[in-house]
């Protein structure tokens, strides 16, 4: 036992060794703009803390409260009447705290707990930004610390007393914590790196890396195939001094002869696996990866280390070679350049892939050395906060150029659901719930949408308009639509347009009515005199008197007989002109013939026989005597 905890404090030294052979560590800044009151109004950086959720892409905007007292946070504000959040117009509220005494992590629970949208620790001392960190030790007491869940924000002191100052004005200091730049986006593949470790038995962390992976698996999978990421695993790993090499301590924790070593998985050398079991298998999943990348199939890995952490467990004393190869095979990953890859551990020698790793670890750019496990690196920068599916998706997302991001990063769980309340303000229409708000890892937006084909257009607030062929077919394009007495009325016009209209028969705004228009009562129509005009819906009947038919079309009456009312009328008047016309013609003839054959047959007579009227035949022709 003595000697297992010396063992430790050894390695425990390596690691003090090895951080200050490189100790660079970067911390990660983000944006804190105040926007009220004027003379503070300014952008300052804040340095994200490494627990909470950070809302990496978006921004969140509050007022900033100050407690009267607990002023460090470190015990709760359920018992303390004197303190209320005096949140300024239902804004969120961002609460100040001094740093000292307890946990940043302790802080952030009370101020969670007590409503606070996001806490910012102002520092209690002129220095440059520190990263806030969770405690080293997890015991059952903060077992808050996989619960918090609001943003943190390490400000400087003179900020924080700026501010104070202010609140005792009092005047309100509204904030804007603003996350979009936190990450740089330079193009449209996001690279990552996962800094993770085997070993299975170092409580909650080890938990917590080993369910991150379970439950990431499906998304960095899907990420990868798609070529939206470029994910690597990393391994910490560090050497044995050279006086140590043969000592039994580097024996037990390191391979290849003192140069790639990681603690004892228990911290008792005496008990269980040692840490070169630990290296081993570490090898093997690097190996693993390089492997399966090189046949094309990165994305293998996240199969094999889950598969690995329930099918070999320590406590099952399945942590071996053996049922590691089991995996690998189940998973159809070549074995013997595996086997390959990681070569002989006991021979005094170097092994490739090991030593990239180390040199992997030193920091370049404006990424920090990796000296803290699990560690991810996103576009080359530290991930900070809690290490969980929807954070670190909504990081990886933040890496994109915005526009670029893949689907999965605008859906499932990552979103910030703000189209749940009130529908984001945006449009929708209630009768059949198509909805214009989307919601995105950045916020939602209010844009119209395309459903089954259908493209909406509009500004997305107020107003979204089917448009297009098929819009009819789709909550029939928003327009009026009824059934009544069999009968179908719509006022969605099946053609490339836009817009309702009421249909013949009917009147109003074609959207959300159309009336009926009662024809007999307007009397627009079916006027003629013995006319009897009855309404329906959507059109009227009219009946004429007897024998006569109404035409629709003309809106008059015609015989039941006939073809054409005017026509025949017209027919009618010529028959009966001819015939008038042709019986005087005759009277006149025959009159004309009479009074002809009158003065013909006289004339004659007058020849043979002497008349007694002589006279009257020089007035041959006269009318006067017949
Ligand atoms: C943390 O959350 C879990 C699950 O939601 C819950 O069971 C547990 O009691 C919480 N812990 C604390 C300290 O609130
Ligand atoms: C994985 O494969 C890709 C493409 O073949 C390559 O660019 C990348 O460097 C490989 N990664 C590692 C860690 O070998
Ligand atoms: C719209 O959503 C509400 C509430 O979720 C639901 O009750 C209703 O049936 C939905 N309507 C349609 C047409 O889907």
């Amino acid at each position: 036992m003595r000697e297992g905890k010396l063992g430790f404090v050894i390695c425990v030294l390596f690691f003090l060794m090895f951080e200050s052979t490189f100790g660079r560590f970067v911390v990660e800044k983000n944006n804190l703009r105040v926007t009220s009151p004027q003379n503070l109004k300014d952008t300052y950086e804040c340095a994200i803390g490494n627990f909470g959720v950070p809302q990496y892409g978006g921004t969140l905007a509050g007022a900033v409260v100050f407690p009267e007292v607990n002023q460090k946070a470190c015990k709760s504000f359920d018992d303390d009447v004197s303190f209320k959040f005096k949140s300024g117009a239902g804004l969120p509220v961002f609460l100040l705290v001094d740093r000292g005494d307890c946990y940043f992590t302790l802080k952030a629970w009370n101020a969670q707990k007590a409503g606070a949208a996001a806490i910012l620790v102002a520092d209690d001392r002129p220095e440059p930004l520190i990263t806030m960190d969770t405690p080293e030790e997890e015991t059952a007491r903060n077992d808050y610390l996989q619960n918090i869940s609001i943003p943190s924000a390490l400000i400087s002191q003179s900020l924080g007393e700026a501010i104070k100052r202010e609140l005792s004005k009092p005047e309100m200091v509204k904030v804007n914590l603003d996350w979009r730049e936190a990450l740089p986006h330079p193009d449209d593949r996001v690279e990552y790196e996962f800094w993770t470790n085997s070993n299975d038995e170092c409580g909650s962390k080890c938990e917590s890396q080993r369910d991150f992976v379970k439950e990431f698996k499906g998304v960095a999978q899907i990420l990868e195939k798609k070529g939206y990421t470029q994910f690597t695993p990393h391994y910490i790993t560090w050497y044995c001094p050279e006086a140590f090499i043969l000592s039994k301590q580097c024996k037990s924790q390191c391979i290849n002869h003192g140069r790639y070593c990681a603690p004892d998985p228990e911290e008792d050398f005496s008990l269980g696996y040692d840490g070169k079991d630990v290296v081993a298998q570490n090898l093997l999943q690097a190996c693993f990866f390089k492997v399966a990348n090189e046949s094309g199939k990165p994305w293998l890995w996240w199969d094999y280390v889950t598969d690995f952490s329930i099918r070999c467990p320590m406590k099952e004393k399945m942590y071996n070679k053996e049922c590691a190869d089991e995996v690998i095979k189940s998973l159809g990953v070549d074995l013997k350049k595996i086997n390959e890859c990681v070569g002989d551990t006991e021979a005094d020698e170097e092994n490739s892939v090991l030593k990239a790793e180390q040199e992997a670890q030193i920091g370049k750019g404006k990424r920090g050395d990796v000296t803290m496990l699990p560690t991810l690196i996103i576009n080359n920068r530290q991930f900070r906060g809690k290490l969980d599916k929807g954070t670190v998706l909504k990081a990886i997302c933040s890496g994109f150029e915005e526009t670029t991001e893949p689907v999965i990063c605008l859906r499932d769980g990552i979103e910030t659901n703000e189209c749940m309340e009130n529908n984001g303000g945006c449009w929708m229409d209630k009768s059949s719930n198509i909805t214009a708000c989307r919601d995105t890892f950045r916020g939602r937006v209010c844009q119209c949408p395309i459903v089954q084909g259908v493209k909406f257009f509009g500004d997305g607030y107020k107003h979204c308009e089917a448009s297009g062929a098929l819009r009819c077919g789709l909550n029939n394009g928003g327009c009026w639509k009824d059934t009544q007495q069999g009968r179908t009325y719509s006022a969605c016009i099946d053609d490339h347009t836009k817009g309702c209209k009421c249909p013949h028969g009917f009147r109003g705004d074609g959207h959300k009515k159309c009336e009926d228009i009662d024809e007999c009562e307007e009397k627009t129509v079916c006027q003629c005199p013995d006319c009897r005009c009855k309404n329906t819906w959507g059109s009227y009947d009219c009946h004429c008197g007897s024998n006569l038919l109404y035409m629709r079309e003309h809106d008059t009456c015609i015989s039941k007989d006939a073809k054409s009312g005017i026509g025949w009328g017209f027919v009618w008047v010529i028959i009966l002109g001819i015939t008038v016309a042709g019986a005087i013609g005759y009277a006149f003839y025959k009159y004309r013939i009479r009074t002809y054959m009158d003065s013909e047959i006289r004339a004659i007579m007058a020849q043979y026989m002497p008349l007694d009227n002589q006279a009257e035949v020089a007035v041959h022709g006269s009318h006067g005597n017949v």
